[in-house]
């Protein structure tokens, strides 16, 4: 099995249940054309965030790591006429692609991206004492994973979904010593998801057009 299977089956995947889609294609290119690094979620997995955000019924959603909003349109597509996403994106210029992205989809009423870094915008966010978020998507920095863990149960209630993405590194999280600081910041996070009380949580793998890599879900239990 290798990359390239991998890429084929995603891409049959997608043909069968992705509808090609001017909101998102254009995305994907604007994103590319202004240079931004080419990691948004595939089309198969933003699908199933909007999937699984539609499953819960979810109206609020926080986003950590908006890049040019990709995922965060998939993920508002699943919310209702009043629903609302707050995304948390600390390079201004991705934020400035991600807006115009987001207001060609049509979702600009929906979706606030907030700038900064979000160390700082989550407790800012924390003392507007909102109403909880129904769903939490974790994509930024990897070494900030553990503490954005920390920021989402404060602005989480029972029954929140918590999704992490890139939480199996292409395997590397299996190796304790690893030097590279993303590794570390998703071992620690998986390490604690795993023993908090607050959540029950598993780890899915993924293989795909974006490589290997894992997915965390965790629901907020108290
Ligand atoms: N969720 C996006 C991909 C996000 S890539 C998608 O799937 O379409 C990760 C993003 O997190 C990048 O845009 C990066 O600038 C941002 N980021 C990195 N460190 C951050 C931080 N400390 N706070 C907020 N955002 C950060
Ligand atoms: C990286 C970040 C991501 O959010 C992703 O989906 C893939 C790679 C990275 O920083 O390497
Ligand atoms: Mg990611």
């Amino acid at each position: 099995m290798n990359q390239e299977r991998w890429s084929a089956v995603d891409d049959y995947i997608a043909d069968l249940f992705v509808s090609p889609d001017g909101a998102l294609d254009q995305t994907l290119a604007a994103s590319s054309a202004t240079g931004l690094p080419e990691i948004a979620v595939s089309p198969v997995q933003g699908k199933l965030l909007m999937l699984l955000a539609q499953a819960i019924g979810a109206q609020r959603i926080l986003e950590i790591g908006t890049l040019g909003g990709y995922s965060t349109i998939w993920l508002a597509r699943a919310l209702p006429d009043d629903g609302r996403l707050v995304s948390l994106e600390f390079n201004p210029k991705h934020a400035e692609v991600a807006r115009t992205n987001i207001g060609e989809a049509g979702l600009a009423g929906k979706v606030e991206v907030r700038v900064g870094r979000a160390q700082e915008t989550l407790p800012q966010l924390v003392d507007e004492n909102p109403v909880p978020f129904d769903l939490i998507f974790i994509d930024a920095d990897k070494p900030g994973y553990p503490d954005y863990l920390e920021w989402s149960l404060k602005l989480s209630r029972p029954g929140t979904l918590i999704i992490a993405d890139n939480v199996v590194r292409n395997g590397e999280v299996v190796t304790p010593d690893a030097d590279d600081p993303n590794v570390q910041g998703v071992r620690l996070f998986n390490e604690r998801l795993a023993a908090e009380p607050r959540v029950s949580g598993t780890i899915l793998q993924v293989v795909g057009s974006k490589g290997y890599d894992g997915l965390a879900l965790a629901v907020v239990q108290v």
